[in-house]
């Protein structure tokens, strides 16, 4: 298959040179059982790589499997890969198979491998070398034929040094390393990204398509693009649905560009537990639920931060609209800030006002939220402006709930709460 018509069926996009080189790369090695190392910022792609290459081996009849290795609490993630015996620890009650076991025939696409604790690594080399693991807890050897392909957003050289990777392991997964570079080390990239997402989303959300006028294609070509193809497609979607005119400008995209990649996890990529059998009463259920419950917890978690994100571009989104004054204020790319972990709460959505402030802006730069003259008075403006932005998504859907929750990227739960609020609010007022 030549590199066209691989980029067409995966729905790849981009000519530069590194997505030419990451493409004649897998078309190299896809057909070929050897174990590969993608590496990558988060967002790059690396989970569509990942797909490409099992797709085009071939294992491809069967499902490939995908372990968020950073998921999975370090004391379960061996027992989790290479199964465990009844007894292996305290409480379990049954065999359970693992994932390598359950891919056999298949590929495994282990995520995030970079955060796999020392012992599981030590049981992964095995496998790769030599194709047999056993069960934690056992000491009889079993074969599996599993295609592994790992990625990691971390230097895996530097884990290494820092005592953290096993270097033989590091070795092992090296032999062939695709490298998805950065989306702003492939600027040339962007653009056509940027239109390919805008058009779906345009026809999916029924919504004019837009063009982008020099300077809000100058500015997307500025920015650095911290989360990646995710980010630019998170912003395509977002200015698809909430822009109104058909000639798009840098201030009207500017307040789209958050510059936070958000921990950058992909839902799907999370193995919420494969539910095991659980027996009746036995001590076992009630660890198996609490392992359950802390997966969803995590996921959930993720999910609220994302969802706080989106609501958080857009408030600012529609505050940096309605100031007009900054309109004219010149383009200023920034570079990320580091990521600081707040302690974020779904139902407060006021005291985030001000850790987002933090996180977002070090001063009342522009693009950012303008500071506000006091606290009751930044209160209002948010709320007026939350109230307004729903209003109009609803609007634009015709009431529809669903679709004007997916297009604010919150959940329609939130959705229902907070217009419950509103109404609550209107009818004090
Ligand atoms: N070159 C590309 N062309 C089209 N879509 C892409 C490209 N790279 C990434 N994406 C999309 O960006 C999003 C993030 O990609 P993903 O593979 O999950 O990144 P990673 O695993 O590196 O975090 C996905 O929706 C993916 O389909
Ligand atoms: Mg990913």
């Amino acid at each position: 298959m030549d590199r066209a018509s691989l980029q067409e069926r995966f729905g790849i996009i981009g000519q530069s040179e590194a997505i030419r080189h990451v493409i004649d790369r897998i078309r190299q090695v896809a057909a070929t059982d050897i174990t590969v190392l993608i590496q990558g910022e988060s967002g790059t792609g690396k989970e569509l790589f990942a797909q490409a290459i099992h797709q085009l081996s071939r294992r491809r009849h069967k499902n490939p499997l995908m372990v968020n290795c950073g998921a999975i609490p370090e004391t379960l993630l061996e027992s989790e890969l290479f199964g465990a015996e009844k007894g292996a620890y305290t409480g379990s009650v049954e065999r359970r198979q693992g994932y390598f076991e359950e891919a056999n025939g298949s590929s495994l696409f282990l995520d995030e491998i970079g955060e796999m604790p020392l012992t599981a690594q030590v049981r992964l080399l095995r496998v790769l070398e030599t194709g047999e693991f056993s069960r934690v807890g056992s000491s009889a050897t079993q074969r599996t034929d599993v295609r592994v392909i790992a990625a990691t957003n971390k230097d895996l050289g530097r884990e290494v040094q820092a005592g953290r990777f096993r270097e033989d392991l590091y070795y092992r997964l090296s032999t062939v390393i695709v490298q998805v570079p950065p989306l702003r080390d492939r600027r040339e990239d962007i653009q056509t990204l940027f239109e390919h997402f805008q058009h779906r989303f345009s026809q999916k959300y029924n919504t004019a398509s837009k063009r982008l006028d020099d300077g809000a294609r100058a500015l997307l070509l500025r920015y650095r693009w911290p989360g990646n193809v995710r980010e630019l497609r998170n912003v395509a979607e977002q200015t698809a649905v909430l822009l109104r005119f058909d000639v798009v400008s840098a201030d009207d995209i500017r307040p789209y560009l958050r510059g936070v990649t958000a921990g950058g996890g992909d839902l799907s990529m999370l193995p919420v537990a494969a539910p095991h059998p659980v027996a009746g009463d036995e001590p076992s259920r009630e660890r198996e639920l609490v392992y359950r419950a802390l997966l969803e917890l995590r996921v959930e978690i993720r999910e609220i931060r994302e969802q706080l994100d989106a609501v958080l571009a857009g408030l600012r989104g529609a505050m940096h609209r309605a100031n007009a004054a900054e309109r004219h204020l010149p383009v200023l790319v920034r570079d990320p800030e580091p990521i600081r972990e707040a302690p974020y709460i779904e139902d407060a959505p006021f005291e985030i006002e001000s850790a987002g402030q933090d996180r977002y802006e070090t001063g009342g730069g522009p693009g950012g939220i303008p500071p506000s003259a006091g606290p009751s008075v930044g209160l209002q403006t948010l709320e007026e402006t939350e109230r307004r932005l729903i209003t109009e998504a609803l609007a634009r859907f015709d009431g529809n709930r669903r679709q004007t929750a997916r297009a604010l990227g919150i959940s329609e739960r939130t959705l229902y709460r907070k217009l419950k609020e509103l109404d609550d609010d209107g009818s004090r007022a």
